[in-house]
């Protein structure tokens, strides 16, 4: 269990330039798709940066040595449904023995509050490190539902990585679940009244699925 809320936000170029070609509303699906993938990956790439290696014996063409590996037994991967799946092959190309969960959530576009329809995890979820995914970190309630049923499951060691926040959801999601790791590629200004981040990218699922 993390003390305190650590806040991680990016200040890689190249993840920068990746998402300003996201937000670009002339990237069509397929590009857009791929990078999500490819900060994902990067993001991930810092976010595992803690994860718990153990030696073992390894003969190499010199000698036999102790190297550390990572055990990918302990880790999971939960994306929020939908958008979240976009960010979950970048990751495992990282750790391909990841374990994947699925959460199920979704915003009323009226009352813009979550509604969850799907919940299933990989055990010993209590083990496990998890991180969990969603673009988009607009109001938080979506994230903020997901870790409280993630947690009602035991899960204890969570990071949540997105790749675009409003000041709003972070706001939300440090005051809700103090003892998780933040991970965002960029904090962006304002929610708009429809709950939409500005700048932002639009609606990342749409843009990720190619629906409308
Ligand atoms: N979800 C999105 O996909 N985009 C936003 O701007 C806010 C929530």
């Amino acid at each position: 269990m993390y003390e305190s809320n650590e806040v991680f936000i990016n200040d890689h170029p190249l993840i920068k330039h990746k998402i300003t070609r996201l937000r670009d509303q002339s990237t069509g699906t397929s590009e857009f798709r791929s990078l999500v993938g490819e900060i994902s990956m990067l993001m991930g790439y810092e976010a595992l940066r803690d994860l718990p290696v153990e030696d073992i014996e390894v003969q190499t063409p010199i000698e036999t040595c102790k190297s550390p590996i990572i055990s990918g037994r302990k880790l999971a991967i939960v994306p929020i449904l939908r958008a979240g799946l976009g960010m979950v092959d970048g990751i495992l190309a990282l750790v391909p023995n990841a374990k994947v969960g699925h959460i199920g959530i979704y915003r009323d576009e009226i009352t813009h509050l979550p509604h969850e329809y799907y919940c299933k995890l990989p055990s010993p979820i209590e083990e496990r490190v998890i991180v969990v995914t969603d673009p988009m970190l607009a109001t938080g309630g979506s994230a903020v539902d997901a870790i409280s049923q993630i947690k009602s499951h035991g899960g204890m060691k969570i990071k949540f990585m997105c790749i675009i926040a409003a000041p709003e959801g972070l706001k939300k999601l440090q005051k809700s679940h103090p003892d998780i790791q933040i991970y965002i590629g960029c904090l962006d200004r304002v929610l708009n009244k429809d709950a939409y981040i500005c700048p932002g990218l639009g609606d990342a699922g749409d843009r990720i699925f190619g629906t409308k």
